[in-house]
């Protein structure tokens, strides 16, 4: 039996630890076996819990990423190699410690080890305090985008591998990377790909966490558009921080009232997604007892380890493609097909889908963009491919656009 997956994102400060930790504690507290983990080596949740890593409550284990053990699991061979090539250029031996300073390098490694924790069979809830939006968008990307990049030059690296290893070691005294090197590296995109799977599957589910500002709302938006692009399932938000109307001052009425009505312009940007409200408490809840209030006033009488009732955004037929895009404007999404692939963005996001062999020879008919979803049609006959490389844009006004 797989887990229940939660992950927990949003802007940075909103409190996402803090709900990922209430939400674990009550996890608990119902007799779930519980694990929660940080995707970010900060120890926040530690913090928030007051507890060391390990297992602080009947049914509830921290678990606290040890970047560098499981990079030297993950990584050994890369890092020989490297380390050889450098020693044999003459320069300093690359450490591990100098590995991790690679962007997302961390936050890719918590995401291995939670792999091994869902495979685990030992627990029922898993519950993710993920990187703020930027940085967690970009890491749930990553296995799909590298598993574009690995498809084209693994072949080609092979090929190079075998063509130019001779030559290299003649010339410049250095080796190329051998099979085994390759074959690391396919390890570590198969397991990214696994982590992908785990997060995009029937067990997982991402919340957002949001404080009722502006600016927070306007990022938990796009964030939204973009965790769909990339196939998760958002199946909650949480408006964390919000201020208690009875008996204000002029200066809290004033918040107040800016927060309700931030939280209606909420309701109708995440509808049909049920917001739950947590009030700003008079205290930072800290500990496993602030935290199981906090957990209770989150989630009221709802059950929030139920399997995700959404349903996956991206949908192939035999003809056709949708793909739930809330909140995207037509203005900002964009799709073209190369070969076999449909490459589809929304703003500064981008996702390179394979299409199935069933799709992939056939041309076009249309895409339209309507309520929030892209529908994209294929004809039903024979005809030759479409022309490689043809974009199809959507203008504004314009329903529908046709390669
Ligand atoms: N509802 C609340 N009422 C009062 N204080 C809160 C509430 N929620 C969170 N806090 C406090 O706000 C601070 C930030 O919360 P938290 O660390 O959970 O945010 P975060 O989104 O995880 O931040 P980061 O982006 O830095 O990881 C903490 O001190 C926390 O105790
Ligand atoms: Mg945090």
């Amino acid at each position: 039996m797989s887990p229940r997956v939660l992950l927990f994102t949003g802007k940075g400060g909103v409190g996402k630890t803090t709900v990922a930790a209430a939400t674990a504690t009550l996890a608990a507290g119902r007799g779930l076996k519980t694990l929660v983990v940080s995707t970010d080596t900060a120890h926040s949740l530690a913090d928030a819990l007051a507890a060391a890593p390990g297992e602080i409550a009947p049914g509830l284990h921290l678990h606290q990423v040890d970047t560098q053990q499981t990079l030297e699991r993950h990584w050994g061979e890369l890092q020989e190699y490297a380390r050889g090539v450098l020693v044999e250029l003459g320069l300093d031996e690359i450490t591990s410690e100098e590995i991790t300073v690679l962007p997302g390098a961390e936050e890719v490694i918590a995401l291995l080890e939670l792999r091994e924790h869902a495979r685990e069979d030992r627990w029922d809830v898993i519950v993710v305090d993920c990187a703020p939006t930027a940085e967690t968008l970009r890491l749930l990307a990553l296995p799909e985008a590298l598993d574009w990049h690995v498809n084209r030059l693994m072949p080609v690296g092979r090929k190079l591998v075998r063509l130019v290893s001779p030559f290299v070691r003649s010339v410049a005294h250095v080796s190329a990377p051998g099979e085994d090197v390759m074959n690391a590296g396919e390890r570590f995109h198969r397991g990214l790909m696994e982590v992908r799977e785990l997060l995009t599957g029937d067990h997982a589910s991402v919340r957002l966490v949001l404080t009722p500002e502006s600016v927070v709302l306007a990022e938990a938006r796009r964030t939204l558009t973009s965790l769909n692009l990339y196939g998760y399932r958002v199946d909650a938000v949480i408006a964390n921080r919000v201020f208690p109307t009875g008996g204000a001052d002029e200066w809290r009425a004033q918040w107040v009232a800016a927060q309700s009505r931030l939280l209606a312009e909420a309701e109708q940007s995440f509808a049909p997604l049920p917001i739950h409200v947590v009030p700003y408490l008079p205290a930072e809840p800290v500990g496993k007892d602030a935290l199981t209030e906090v957990g209770a006033a989150i989630y009221g009488d709802s059950d929030p380890f139920a399997a995700p009732s959404v349903e996956p955004p991206l949908r192939m037929s035999a003809d056709e493609l949708t793909l739930a895009l809330p909140g995207a404007d037509r203005g900002e999404v964009d799709l073209a097909r190369k070969g076999d692939e449909l490459i589809i963005t929304a703003g500064p996001y981008r996702r390179i889908l394979a299409l199935p062999a069933a799709l992939a020879r056939r041309k076009i008919s249309g895409a339209v963009l309507r309520d929030g979803v892209l529908r994209v049609r294929w004809v039903a006959s024979s005809e030759p491919p479409q022309e490689a490389d043809s974009a199809l844009r959507f203008s504004s006004g314009s329903e529908s656009a046709t390669g």
